[in-house]
């Protein structure tokens, strides 16, 4: 999709957007349409008992008076009040009504919309950001897609939002960017993505500025990862760990924050296997790695002033002849020993290590992982919010700050040594499974034992938000891209505020 901010204005064929306030308070675009069709604008959100709500809509087609395709009555809300986010599901709104509707281009005529009580420009902007991440599709694989149901708009226009409202989009565009990149890993499936794959994928974005490397299996053995690589071993794939730096500040500061993110390619359960009903899910148990990625390219296409690390433990989970076997004990990179009870809680085993290189390379002050962790996140908080845990209040205020300002919410649950006796292992120094009680909490408690002292750590459970089967304000059904703007929003909030 294409967006452009324009200063003329070509209704020509086009789907043409209009505003209206609450009680009908119409913008100078929408009036002007009005009188040009002898009243029908009104006459139709009358109909349609339209009042101007945020977000709600009426669509006029072969209106008089007007060369535009079809006119689009939208609702912003009180007058007055600007609503900046508002105009972002205003955005999606549109391009969910026009994105496969036949209209392959269309106008949004924001002129007067100022009197309406609006920064036009920050709206703009915003609206722009809603069309393109609402816009996504992913339709590679159709290739007997019904013509009408084909994405069709392919141009936005949009005129009378002011000279700031491109140099916001060209922000606010380059994180709608990695969220789309996201979606595309997520939505992949596990015969296309796969650890090297996913490593390839990255590379080929080619991203001025941001530094990838991959460990391979050898050198995981050589750095002790055997948590990690037990997992990988019953798989034909080769597990890579992806290691992604961006530095917005000219080497003038530390690696302060380290993302790390759950990247099982395909989770079959291994030798635990899952049961077949739904397991087609598990291709998108790399959510994680794909939020992480998402927001490291979010970051380097926007020049973020931070220097961050995202980790991406990447492998399959598969059973065959060489597979891990439930009561294997395994060594992990820290030393600690554990007890394979269950070879479907592969995460945490992947995340341990990953966690631990981490520490041991960078020392960073502070770690934050995503992981599609645990069925029981699902069960406590639907899909909602994503579980935080963390050992630093602060860490979690901030996080749950920046989920509730860029959209990707976040609920917070607590860890605690009263969970510990649940993964104590008479065998080992820990087992990976904690029982039914409390999942998702003693999977967060199992990643606890692997942060090293004084280390800030937050975990983040995304299990119920890395993809959904209903589409959303923001997404359609599929892959959501959660994860991006959360992280995304944690740096401007730390490090550019
Ligand atoms: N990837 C799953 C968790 C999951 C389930 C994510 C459903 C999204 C949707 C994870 O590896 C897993 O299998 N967890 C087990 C843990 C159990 C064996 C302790 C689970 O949640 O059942
Ligand atoms: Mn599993
Ligand atoms: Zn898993």
């Amino acid at each position: 999709m294409h967006i452009q901010f324009t200063s003329t204005a070509n209704e020509d064929g086009a789907a043409l957007i209009v505003f209206s306030a609450q009680d009908l308070v119409l913008s100078e675009a929408a009036q002007r349409v009005d009188d040009a069709s002898g009243g029908a604008l009104r006459k139709a959100a009358r109909a349609a008992r339209f009042a101007g709500d945020l977000g709600k809509v009426v669509e006029l087609l072969g209106i008089a008076g007007t060369e535009a395709q079809k006119v689009l009555l939208v609702g912003t809300g009180p007058q007055g009040r600007g609503n900046p986010a508002g105009f972002e599901r205003i955005g999606a709104v549109i391009a969910g009504k026009l994105s496969r509707s036949g209209s392959t281009r269309t106008l949004v005529d924001m002129r007067g919309a100022r009197d309406l009580g609006l920064d036009v420009s920050e709206a703009a902007a915003r609206l722009a950001t809603g069309l393109k991440l609402r816009g996504y599709a992913f339709d590679q694989y159709r290739t007997k897609m019904p013509e009408q149901q084909k994405v069709s708009l392919t141009d936005v226009e949009i005129v009378g939002a002011g000279d700031d409202a491109a140099p916001r989009f060209e922000i606010l565009g380059a994180v709608a960017d990695g969220v789309a990149f996201t979606k595309d890993l997520v939505s992949e499936p596990a015969n296309v993505l796969y650890p090297e794959s996913f490593v390839e994928r990255v590379r080929a974005l080619n991203i001025p500025g941001l530094k990838i490397e991959a460990l391979d299996e050898a050198q995981m053995r050589e750095a002790g990862m055997n948590a990690f690589l037990g997992v990988s071993q019953g798989s034909e794939r080769e597990a890579r760990m992806l290691v992604m730096e961006w530095d917005g500040t000219n080497g003038s500061a530390d690696v302060e924050t380290v993302f790390v993110g759950k990247g099982v390619t395909f989770d079959s359960g291994g030798i635990s296997i899952k049961p077949g009903a739904g397991m087609e899910d598990m291709k998108w148990d790399m959510g994680g790695a794909g939020a992480v990625t998402g927001a490291m390219v979010a970051l380097a296409k926007r020049k973020a002033k931070a220097r961050i690390v995202g980790i991406c433990g990447l492998t399959e989970n598969m059973p065959d002849g060489k597979a891990q076997r439930p009561g294997d004990v395994v060594t992990s990179m820290s030393g600690q020993t554990i007890e394979v009870i269950n070879t479907d809680a592969e995460g945490r085993l992947v995340l341990c290590d990953a966690m631990w290189w981490a520490q041991e390379t960078y020392k960073p002050k502070r770690i934050i992982d995503l992981a599609t962790l645990t069925g029981a996140m699902i069960i406590s908080l639907g899909h909602h919010h994503a579980g935080v845990f963390s050992n630093d209040d602060d860490l979690a205020e901030k996080l749950i700050a920046a989920g509730a300002a860029s959209g990707d919410k976040l609920w917070r649950l607590p860890v605690g040594e009263e969970y510990d006796k649940q993964i104590d292992s008479p065998i080992a120094d820990m087992k990976n499974v904690g029982g039914r009680d409390a999942g998702s909490i003693t999977a967060a408690q199992f990643l606890k034992r692997f942060v090293k002292d004084g280390v800030e750590w937050a975990h983040i459970d995304i299990a119920g938000m890395a993809w959904s089967s209903k589409p959303g304000a923001l997404f359609d059904k599929g892959a959501t891209g959660y994860g991006v703007r959360l992280l995304d929003e944690y740096v401007r909030s730390i490090y550019e505020g």
